[in-house]
């Protein structure tokens, strides 16, 4: 069966990665990236152990996220692999789109035999600049676990500003979460 996109969504390319909406055959791919604990413990909602049919139920609800206007969710792929020329590596979005307030939060994950290779710094300022330059928005915004500095330096790195810790913010698997809060705004774009 041909591999088409499950929703309209435009495609970003940055230098080494290709950024694009996810397709009807992806969730084959999302499963071994994300059936990682070490990847999970630091999202919201990722579930562990993470079954192969999350993957699909995950993909089927994009198309009314995208719908309703709410959601912009990219695959990430590798476009520089000669031998693997469309390696998904993980997953960036726009999460809570609000027109009223003219803001979103960013949320991405890797997966971790591909960290460490600035893959996510990159995913992130593409995502970044379509929001604040194609979507104009006012404000993006991200959180992360206290615990996850790694994500704090990829905020950093891509122009975004400390703004605070919500104290005992998100309860991950039973235990309450600092979260640090970083955001970026058109006027200190
Ligand atoms: C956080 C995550 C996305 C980072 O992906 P990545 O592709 O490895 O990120 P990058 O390579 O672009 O940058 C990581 C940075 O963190 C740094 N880092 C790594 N471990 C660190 C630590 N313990 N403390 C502080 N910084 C750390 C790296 O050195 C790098 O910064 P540098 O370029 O200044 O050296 C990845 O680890 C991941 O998917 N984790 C699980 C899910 C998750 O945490 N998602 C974000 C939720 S807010």
């Amino acid at each position: 069966m041909e591999s088409t996109p499950l929703y309209t969504l435009s495609a970003l390319q940055t230098e080494r990665l290709s950024l694009r909406a996810f397709m009807t055959d992806d969730a084959a791919k999302i499963h071994p990236l994300a059936n990682d604990r070490e990847v999970a413990q630091n999202l919201a909602s990722l579930p562990h152990p993470y079954l192969p049919e999350m993957a699909l139920e995950w993909l089927e609800k994009l198309p009314a996220l995208h719908g309703a206007g709410t959601h912009r969710v990219w695959a990430i792929t590798l476009n520089t692999a000669p031998l693997h020329p469309t390696t998904l590596i993980g997953a960036i979005g726009l999460h809570d789109i609000s027109i009223e307030h003219s803001n979103a939060e960013l949320g991405y994950w890797i997966g971790r035999e591909f960290w460490g290779r600035g893959y996510a710094t990159e995913a992130a300022r593409a995502a970044v600049q379509y929001a604040l330059e194609e979507m104009t928005l006012e404000r993006v915004y991200a959180k992360h676990f206290a615990r996850n500095p790694q994500s704090g330096r990829v905020l950093e790195k891509i122009g975004m500003q400390y703004e605070g810790v919500l104290r005992r913010h998100f309860c991950k698997w039973g235990e309450f979460q600092d979260c640090v809060l970083y955001g970026i705004v058109q006027s200190a774009a």
